[in-house]
């Protein structure tokens, strides 16, 4: 949080972006360390996070404006506001905690939920359809690539076995019945449960993250004025290596990573938040 706030420090009045707005953490800490001249766009695919953030930046009146809209589409949101420059652009990826704990939307494998996994809750495919629908190569493909998971043919063939899943207990037990009995126990001992990598991967399939993700960053980056700054936080390896990628493919006359290897948190935010764990913080800067 300090980083951000500091790393993306409006360099004069105008909008930052917050393009995941989720609970409005970001967004406040920003708001109060800015005066009244900086004001925050928030976006988000969930109407129940944004009611959430609606209510904690109550208090910043006319300096927020909240917009349901992936941000997969961030330019033409700041254009249909007005908007043709940003101060500076946040992504804080993936799901907030609200949505692990309390959505009953299935994202956690420690409660037994319907297979729902979707952030916007119009959108067409839960993962209960996908789970049920997908051949077993593209199921083993999904939780390979976004899951980093080396079982992933094992459990997308002990998936198909197991159709039709329902619930978030049905896809554990896919997996649990997947996996080799000493990965299991390295999966109870280490950080890591056996199931983790096959929710996530499951999850950023269900909201096509990876892609929107692709086509967000360089019209956020199209965005910034010169000297302005986009920050983005992953907390996997598949996600990070995107933004790695296209902040490269970027760089040049026009924009330059502010720095050479990703931020991660230090051992106390660990502590205090350990869902923060994983995450690494890129900021990319326009070349004034
Ligand atoms: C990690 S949380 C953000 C938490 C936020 N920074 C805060 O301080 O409360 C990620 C948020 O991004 C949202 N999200 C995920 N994909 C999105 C997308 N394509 N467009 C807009 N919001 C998205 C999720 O619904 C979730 O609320």
């Amino acid at each position: 949080m300090d980083e951000v706030a500091f790393l993306l420090r409006p360099r004069s009045d105008g909008w930052v972006i917050d393009g995941t707005v989720g609970m409005g953490g970001h967004a406040e800490a920003v708001l109060d360390a800015s005066g009244p001249g900086v004001s925050v766009l928030g976006l988000d695919v969930d109407p129940e996070a944004l009611a959430r953030a609606r209510a904690r930046l109550a208090r910043f009146g006319d300096r927020v404006r909240l917009v349901r809209a992936s941000f997969r589409d961030v330019e033409r949101v700041a254009g249909a506001e007005g908007i043709v420059e940003a101060r500076a652009v946040l992504l804080d990826l993936g799901v907030s905690s609200y949505q692990i704990d309390e959505s009953g939307r299935g994202f956690s494998f420690q409660r037994d939920e319907p297979l729902d996994m979707r952030l916007d809750p119009a959108a067409p495919r839960t993962a209960a359809d996908l789970l049920n629908t997908l051949p077993e190569t593209e199921l083993a493909r999904v939780i390979f690539e976004y899951g980093d998971e080396r079982h992933a043919r094992r459990i997308a063939r002990a998936i198909v076995h197991r159709r039709a899943l329902r619930t978030t207990a049905d896809l554990v037990a896919a997996v649990r019945s997947a996996i080799p009995s000493a990965a299991r126990q390295r999966g109870r001992s280490g950080a890591v449960h056996m199931a983790t990598r096959t929710f996530q991967a499951v999850r950023m399939a269900v909201n096509d993250e990876p892609g929107a993700l692709g086509e967000a960053l360089p019209r956020a980056a199209r965005l910034l004025g010169g000297g302005d700054r986009m920050g983005v936080i992953a907390f996997h390896s598949g996600e990070d290596r995107i933004v790695k990628q296209t902040f490269r493919r970027l760089a040049g006359a026009e924009f330059a990573a502010v720095e050479p290897s990703p931020l991660t948190p230090g051992d106390d935010e660990v502590r205090a938040n350990p869902r923060a764990r994983s995450a690494k913080l890129r900021v990319l800067e326009r070349l004034p």
